[in-house]
């Protein structure tokens, strides 16, 4: 049943009530294939006629989209407080105007990034410390954490390969030194360990076929 965190003020109340709706998450570093598998179970859940609701972070409302642009793209400095404040902002207002209400009304939120990239980048990369960044998105967000996350795990070596042959400029985080990529893996991956009943590990190198099913043996008891 999804959490919501004893830290943060309480959430008010939704339509229908937590509990409704279920919120799955797919983190990991650039280049893992989380939209891949984010794609893979949309189209699952859908072919079981059920009402999936698809979007990620930053940039799943027309706000988010412009705050992307920021946070990716600008060319000068962003401070790292600011980029943190950023992410936040991006979240509430998703959170509050899509998420919840999409919950509410019982649907499953299928979600890019979330509050854990936040503490895996900037609590982490950018060193700001997980614990406060982390009580930031549950401020942003009244507190709301997923069902299930799915931590895609690739070393960050292979993740560039993979990046390099997109053949896309890279943004202003996939930009970072290795050194900060490799913190941002080992950050995802002790908040996995501190979760073992909310985070689900897969190896990102096996086969996209392989993911998928192993994704939907974990969400597939949460339907009933
Ligand atoms: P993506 O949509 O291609 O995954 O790109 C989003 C980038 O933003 C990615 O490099 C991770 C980064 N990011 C953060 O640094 N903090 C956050 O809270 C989120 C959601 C993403």
């Amino acid at each position: 049943m999804r959490a919501e965190h004893a830290d943060a003020p309480s959430a008010p109340p939704v339509a229908g009530g937590p509990g409704r709706g279920l919120f799955v998450t797919f983190e990991g570093g650039d280049g893992v294939g989380k939209t891949t598998q984010a794609a893979l179970l949309e189209e699952w859940l859908t072919q079981q006629g059920r009402t999936v609701v698809r979007t990620r972070e930053p940039g799943g409302t027309e706000v988010g989209v412009l705050i992307r642009d920021i946070v990716l793209h600008h060319r000068g400095e962003v401070s790292p407080r600011a980029e943190a404040l950023l992410y936040a902002a991006d979240r509430a207002h998703h959170i509050d105007t899509l998420v919840r209400p999409a919950l509410a009304r019982g649907e499953i939120v299928i979600q890019d990034r979330y509050l854990d990239s936040s503490v895996a980048y900037q609590g982490a990369g950018r060193v700001l410390g997980s614990d406060e960044v982390r009580r930031l998105s549950l401020w942003a967000t009244q507190g709301l954490l997923p069902d299930v996350t799915v931590l895609l795990d690739l070393d960050p070596a292979a993740a560039r390969t993979r990046l390099d042959a997109d053949d896309k400029p890279f943004d202003r985080l996939e930009a970072e030194k290795e050194h900060f990529h490799a913190r941002v893996r080992d950050e995802f991956l002790s908040l996995a360990a501190a979760e073992p009943v909310r985070y689900l590990v897969l190896d990102a190198a096996r086969p996209p076929a392989e993911l998928a099913a192993a994704v939907r043996g974990r969400v597939e008891p949460l339907l009933a």
